[in-house]
């Protein structure tokens, strides 16, 4: 594998799994072990909220926590939501925001601006979802992911832009009703269309480094590969190739060898 100063990032969004404690304990320490092997990669795991305490003293460099969401307040009267502040209590280190599957519950651009900007305060690495909905033959997808990540950025300053991660994530290729993920192609676009975009909105002379991600039914080494040695993205979102250490694996293995 060419050497790369920048460690692939493998982002493990568990969502609303697994079911108990000693499954979710499991789990993280079967991809934990699993991970190990592995010294370009960091991987992230993303657990459900009522399972962070069972992991935040069990992290290493390689292998960090995140949370998905996060409410701006850090404390105060707002019955079932969790804080930016007390995830970083529990030792996250990123945080997912603007995911699809959140954004369809209500959240607005406006709100995933302002979560980005109190996640970047606090020291938290945000990892901000893109992604249309359909794609069309005119092309307007291109505006739909250029508007979101205008209004998703909306409030944050250039001297912080650097450390931001941007995961692309097209609707239609997220989640057990997708009928299929993306191309190498599709996504190589989409990952120049979010350079493109960030440097056009800070006035940048050169592409920005922030790392891109790919999301959605992400589960052939080949195509991983194929992403990270073109230098398209530097990592990937999976949900559900994350939930064994038999589907992680493979992937792992076709990013980290
Ligand atoms: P999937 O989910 O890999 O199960 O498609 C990806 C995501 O929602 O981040």
């Amino acid at each position: 594998m060419k050497e790369n100063k920048t460690k692939t990032l493998m982002v493990a969004n568990w969502k609303m799994n697994p079911h108990s404690p000693e499954q979710a304990l499991e789990l993280f320490t079967s991809l934990k072990k699993t991970a190990s092997q592995y010294k370009h990669i960091t991987t992230i795991v993303c657990p459900s909220a009522v399972h962070l305490g069972l992991f935040y003293k069990k992290t290493t460099q390689n292998f960090l926590l995140g949370a998905s969401g996060g409410d701006v307040e850090d404390t105060g009267a707002k019955t079932g939501l969790v804080s930016l502040e007390q995830y970083k209590k529990m030792n996250v280190s990123h945080v997912i925001l603007g995911h699809s599957e959140q954004r369809s519950r209500g959240l607005s651009s406006h709100d995933v601006s302002e979560q980005i900007f109190v996640a970047l305060k606090k020291g938290l690495t945000p990892i901000l979802c893109v992604g249309e909905s359909s794609r069309d033959e005119k092309g307007q997808y291109i505006f739909a992911i250029v508007n979101q990540l205008k209004e998703s950025l909306a409030n944050i300053p250039q001297a912080k832009i650097s450390k931001l991660i941007v995961a692309y994530e097209p609707l239609w290729a997220v989640g057990s009703k997708a009928k299929r993920g993306a191309s190498v192609a599709e996504v190589e676009e989409v990952a120049i269309l979010i350079r493109r975009t960030i440097a056009d909105m800070y006035d940048m002379k050169r592409a920005p480094q922030n790392p891109i991600l790919y999301g959605g039914s992400v589960s052939e080494g080949s195509f991983v590969s194929k992403l990270v040695e073109l230098g398209a993205v530097q990592g990937f979102l999976m949900g559900r190739a994350s939930l064994s250490a038999t589907s992680f694996k493979p992937l792992l293995d076709a990013v980290g060898k």
